[in-house]
């Protein structure tokens, strides 16, 4: 039996498939390649020195999807396949709606089709909106977010509910990611965002390297330690592990519907990160106070408890490992 991975030559699925690998288990990914390259593919073999078996696909190609449900056995699947450019998704919704809404029913419709019911989606802490409580437990008030990006998340939670409502043989773990950062130890997979990032890591990383000249702090006035943004960022890695631990608690339930938040229960501002970062890697970071920037909210980080009693999980690596391993992927590529 296998799990499959559309979307799993990303930047989260990529990680995940090597810890599912790791962990033993056999993968398909289907990918597009639209925010991601084929040579992901052979570092992940390379990496794990586990083979793998690969669709090069767009999850919305339904005969191609039923295709790969009829070649393979496959147990669950996770779906990674979702645009997350919240600025582009501003400006382009009806391509985030269609690609991520449409996408994931067209998924779902397919697993219901061949009986498949054991299902990991990728959701975001953008859910909770502006958060009502901090640190933000699963039970807090989800809406108001505040782009179509976020709006996909939201809706694709809801659907995920009310198919759950309709049939509850189904078995469905929603994982609310925090902020991930960082990259795999190897440095040969890691984040690498198209143009000039819109994220924070990946604009630090690259002032660092004097690609850039300085950074942006987006608002100093914010009701925070030090007047800046607090987040709550978690590395990669940690984060593809919930996945592992969330397949588990699934292989355990049978069928139910369980939401986590993947986060380290930690927060740091923006002035923070840019400590531990000159910190961990030597470098110098640059940057000036600017405006606030539209959407934003000033803090949000995660309460974990639920993950670590109900899956076993918790992130374990810290800020400096997040910092170096964003620092040696961009200098390795
Ligand atoms: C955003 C999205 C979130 C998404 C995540 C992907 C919203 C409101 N947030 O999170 O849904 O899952 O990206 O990782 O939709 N900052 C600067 N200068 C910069 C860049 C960022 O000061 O050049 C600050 C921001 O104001 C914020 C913090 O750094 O306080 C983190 O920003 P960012 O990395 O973009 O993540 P979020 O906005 O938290």
């Amino acid at each position: 039996m296998a799990i499959l991975l559309p979307g799993g030559a990303g930047y989260i699925g990529s990680h995940t498939a090597i810890e599912l690998l790791n962990a033993g288990k056999k993968i398909i990914i289907i990918d597009n390649f639209s925010n991601s390259k084929p040579e992901i593919i052979e570092k992940i073999k390379q990496i794990t020195g586990k083979n793998l078996k690969f669709y090069e696909l767009d999850y919305l190609n339904k005969d191609g999807l039923e295709k790969v449900f009829e070649e393979n056995k496959i147990d669950a699947v996770i779906n990674f396949a979702g645009y997350k450019a919240v600025g582009e998704s501003v400006q382009e919704p009806l391509k985030y709606y269609h690609n991520n809404v449409a996408g994931a029913v067209t998924l779902l419709e397919t697993m219901a089709k061949y009986n498949v019911k054991n299902f990991v989606f990728s959701s975001s802490a953008t859910v909770y909106g502006n958060p009502e409580i901090i640190p933000i437990t699963e039970e807090c008030k989800t809406g108001g977010t505040t782009n179509p990006y976020g709006t996909t998340k939201l809706f694709i939670e809801q659907i995920l509910q009310d198919l759950y409502k309709s049939d509850n043989s189904w078995n469905i773990c929603i994982l609310r990611y925090f902020n991930p950062v960082g990259a795999h130890e190897s440095g040969l997979i890691g984040e690498e965002p198209n143009g000039v990032p819109n994220n924070l890591m990946p604009y630090i990383v690259r002032v660092a390297k004097g690609e850039l000249k300085e950074l942006s702090v987006f608002g100093n006035d914010y009701n925070t330690q030090d007047g800046t943004g607090v987040r709550d960022y978690i590395h990669v890695v940690d984060l593809a592990k919930g996945h592992v631990n969330a397949i588990q608690k699934l292989e355990k339930e049978k069928s139910g519907i369980y939401i986590y938040n993947l986060g380290t229960g930690k927060g740091y501002s923006v002035l923070d990160m840019v400590k531990a970062f000159e910190k961990a890697t030597g470098r110098k970071v640059p940057y000036k106070i600017a405006p606030r920037r539209a959407g934003d909210i000033p803090t949000c980080y995660a309460d974990p408890k639920k993950a670590k009693q109900e899956l076993n999980w918790q992130a374990t690596k810290t800020l400096e490992d997040m910092c170096m391993d964003s620092w040696n992927y961009i200098n390795q590529n």
